[in-house]
């Protein structure tokens, strides 16, 4: 039957007229004579209705066989329902079975999580696998128009790097024509230079760990967005983070109700994400945590518990600042009021999901820089060129990096990070 296709979402300015829907089949009731399926097409869902006496032979027998997630094109007249999701129905007028899906895996009933993850590929079809990525989306593109709005030029650090920005415990290694190279941990190093030579500067991409321990807030590869900024100080940079974290949320407010709604996330929880944030310093955090009852001393990371209990204390995402410089990397400029200190900042999300950010403003010195890589036992030679950029004009400068995933979960309200990202990468698994 020649009609237009119509994406399902658009179904409602097509009321009257007949159209074609291409989609795989959700789910099906059927009473005799009447059979009603229900399509999605990725877009949204909605209600057929295919009456026996009104459609031709394969039409009522393509649409009686048709399995969950068989692929069908389904053509009819649409109809306003108000009681229907989406508002309208379709008037089946012919049904063409494009597919015929075999017993599918994933049923309305409870699965393990080894089970889904290893039908990931599947998987993504559920509703509210559906909803988190809707978000991911919608938060990447918000990350995108941030930069792209405030004249940050985009600068792409590559996925091969002989350096180990982030320590040497989580290299992922291969081997790069009898040298060795590594998966970027981040693509900080590779901004600094382009900071010298575009002032403001972003890059946006996967990044990588080994991290050998089973979390839910560690993946192996996440995607990461990291500004850079010439001459902007500590103080500029944690305003930068807190501006940025406002504007995400408000977009996934203002965009992506209805997936928030779908996956019954507090709202009012994310209502409440605007400037100022608290800040403390990592002393504050150390006294707080005492305070609790958890037993912390200054020169202790700050693990995931413990971020949680800091996190449990405000309304709003909280930033800690000045670290002991021994437990950060080799980067960051000391404080000017406490050398022991490194002007290193890390954001916490509320409601227990953890560091959302991470960034510090940047040894500027060469001398003092190229100490603090040889007391880091990093290869000196292979630093040359990052040390370059505190030989020829060298300028303060700072940045941070904001893992995706761990913000699409915060945002979402999804504990675990693998139902954050399409196909996840963990601890003893890479499949599908
Ligand atoms: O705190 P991190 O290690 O900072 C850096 O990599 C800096 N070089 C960034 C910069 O200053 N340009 O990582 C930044 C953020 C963390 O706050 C966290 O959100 C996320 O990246 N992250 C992870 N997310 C998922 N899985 C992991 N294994 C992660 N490791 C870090
Ligand atoms: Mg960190």
């Amino acid at each position: 039957m020649a009609t237009t296709t119509v994406r399902i979402k658009d179904l409602p300015q097509y009321v009257g007229e007949t159209v074609t829907v291409n989609g795989w089949l959700y789910n099906k009731r059927s009473s005799g004579k009447l059979q009603f399926p229900i399509v999605r097409d990725g877009s949204g869902v909605v209600q057929c209705v295919v009456s026996k006496k009104e459609v031709d032979e394969t039409s009522w027998n393509d649409s009686d066989r048709a399995t969950q997630e068989s692929t069908l094109a389904v053509t009819g007249n649409v109809v306003s329902e108000t009681r229907a999701p989406g508002g309208v129905e379709l008037h089946v007028k012919e049904v063409r079975l494009i597919g015929l899906a075999d017993a599918y895996p994933i049923s309305p009933k409870e699965h393990g999580t080894d089970f889904l993850m290893n039908h990931r590929h599947l998987w993504l079809r559920s509703m509210k696998q559906h909803h988190v990525l809707l978000i991911r989306n919608e938060i990447e593109k918000a990350i995108r128009d941030f930069y792209y709005d405030r004249n940050f030029v985009l600068i792409d650090s590559p996925i091969l790097t002989a350096n180990a920005a982030e320590g040497t415990s989580t290299l992922f290694e291969t081997d790069y024509f009898g040298d060795k190279a590594y998966l970027s941990q981040s693509g900080q190093l590779y901004l600094e230079p382009a900071a010298a030579a575009f002032g403001k500067v972003y890059c946006f991409g996967p990044t990588f760990r080994a991290e050998k321990s089973k979390t839910r807030r560690h993946l192996m590869e996440f995607w990461m967005v990291e500004p850079e900024v010439a001459f902007l100080d500590f103080d500029g940079l944690q305003a930068l983070a807190e501006e940025f974290i406002e504007y995400i949320v408000g977009r996934v407010l203002e965009r992506q109700m209805e997936s928030l709604k779908e996956l019954e996330r507090d709202i009012t929880k994310l209502e409440q994400v605007k400037r100022p944030f608290p800040r403390i310093t990592y002393r504050d955090a150390i006294e707080l945590l005492k305070s609790k009852g958890m037993p912390a001393n200054f020169g202790d990371d700050i693990g995931g518990d413990e971020e949680t209990v800091i996190a449990n204390s405000y309304d709003r995402p909280v930033i800690i600042t000045r670290y002991p410089a021994a437990i950060k990397a080799f980067y960051m400029q000391p404080d000017p009021n406490d050398p022991e200190l490194a002007l290193g900042m890390d954001m916490i999300a509320p409601e227990g999901y953890g560091e959302i950010i991470g960034g510090s403003q940047r040894i500027h010195d060469h001398d003092l820089l190229l100490q603090r890589i040889q007391e880091h036992g990093l290869p000196v030679d292979k630093f040359q060129w990052y040390l370059d950029v505190r030989k020829y004009g060298t300028f303060p400068h700072s940045g941070f990096g904001m893992g995706v995933e761990r913000v699409v979960a915060w945002i979402s309200g999804v504990p675990h990070l693998r139902e954050t990202i399409p196909y996840p990468r963990m601890l003893n698994r890479i499949y599908p």
